[in-house]
C-alpha cells in the first residue's frame, strides 16, 4: 500500500535519509525506531506526503505522492490521519471543536452529523464527555487522545504517529501504545508508528523497522528483531550505551568544537 525507494532526504550537508527501501503493510501497526537524530520523523513526514523526498520515491497505491497532481494528492491525503508529536490541538478551541476540525474544514456534513461523528471517535479513545474541555485543562495523555481522536475523524485508512507516548507518564503511555493497538484492529486501519520507546515499540509491532543514521539496519517481526545478532540492533535494543552506535552523531572532531566555539585559543 505504501512503499518507499531508494528515498534519500538531505538538509544541507545531513543526509537524514539515506537510500532508504521500506514496505508498509496494510491492516497492520508498523513501528519505526531508532536513536535520536536516526531519521524516523523525516521518513514518516515523507510516508505522510508532508515532505518531498531530495531523491527517491515514495508509492502511495500505485502513485509516485512526488508525480501526482495537487488533487490527486488531496484525495490520498484524506485518506491519512496524523498524530503529531506535540499533539498540536488548537488551544483556542474545545476538545469537540479540535475533533470536528477537519469534518469543519474537509466535509459539508450537517452538524448534528458532526456531533455524532466526534462522539464516537470520543468514545473509541475513552474520552466522551469530555467535549467542553480547553486544551489548557487536558493531561498530557488526553491530549494525545484527543489529537488520536481528531486523527479518526475522517475515517482514514492509514494514521500516522510520531512519538506518541513521549512526555507521558508509563501509565499514560500504556493507555495510548493500547488504543493504537486496539484501534488498529479494530477498525482495520494501517498505523504507522515513531517511537524511540523500545519496549513499548516492541510490544505493538506486527513489523519493526530500525533506521541508525538514516538507513533500515534492521527489518521483521519484534522476536526477529529481539534475536537479532547485529550488534547495532543489540546495543539499541538493549540501550546499552556502549557499541558499535556512537554516542554522538556528530562527525567533527571534539577538540574543533572547542575551539570554535569558544572563538579560538590565544596562548
Ligand atoms: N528541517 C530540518 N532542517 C535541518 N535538519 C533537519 C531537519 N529535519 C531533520 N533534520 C536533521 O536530520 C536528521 C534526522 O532527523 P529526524 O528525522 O528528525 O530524526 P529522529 O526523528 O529520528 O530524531 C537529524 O540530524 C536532524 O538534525
Ligand atoms: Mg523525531
Amino acid at each position: 500500500m505504501i512503499r518507499s525507494e531508494k528515498l534519500t532526504r538531505r538538509f544541507g550537508d545531513v543526509t537524514a535519509l539515506d537510500q532508504t527501501d521500506v514496505s508498509i503493510r496494510e491492516h497492520a501497526i508498523t513501528v519505526i525506531m531508532g536513536g535520536s537524530g536516526s531519521g524516523k520523523t523525516t521518513l514518516l513526514r515523507l510516508l505522510a506526503a508532508l515532505d518531498i523526498p531530495t531523491s527517491g520515491s515514495v508509492w502511495f497505491d500505485g502513485d509516485d505522492l512526488a508525480q501526482v497532481s495537487s488533487k490527486r494528492l488531496y484525495e490520498l491525503r484524506a485518506r491519512m490521519g496524523m498524530v503529531f508529536q506535540y499533539s498540536a490541538l488548537l488551544n483556542s478551541l474545545n476538545v469537540y471543536d479540535n475533533v470536528a476540525f477537519p469534518l469543519h474544514e474537509h466535509t459539508k456534513l450537517d452538524e448534528s452529523v458532526i456531533r455524532t461523528v466526534v462522539s464516537m471517535k470520543l468514545e473509541q479513545v475513552g474520552l466522551r464527555g469530555f467535549e467542553h474541555l480547553m486544551p489548557s485543562e487536558l493531561s498530557g495523555g488526553m491530549a494525545k487522545r484527543v489529537a488520536f481522536a481528531r486523527a479518526l475523524a475522517m475515517d482514514p485508512e492509514v494514521v500516522f504517529f510520531d512519538e506518541p507516548t513521549s512526555g507521558l507518564d508509563p501509565i499514560s503511555a500504556g493507555v495510548v501504545t493500547t488504543l493504537i493497538h486496539d484501534l488498529t484492529q479494530k477498525t482495520k486501519m494501517t498505523s504507522i508508528v515513531v517511537t524511540h520507546d523500545v519496549q513499548a515499540g516492541l510490544a505493538i509491532a506486527d513489523h519493526v523497522i530500525l533506521l541508525w543514521q538514516g538507513k533500515v539496519i534492521a527489518e521483521g517481526t519484534a522476536d526477529e528483531i529481539r534475536q537479532s545478532t547485529d550488534e547495532r540492533v543489540s546495543q539499541f535494543i538493549e540501550g546499552r550505551p556502549d557499541g558499535p552506535i556512537p554516542f554522538s552523531r556528530s562527525t567533527t572532531p571534539y577538540i574543533d568544537d572547542l575551539l570554535h566555539s569558544s572563538g579560538g585559543v590565544n596562548s
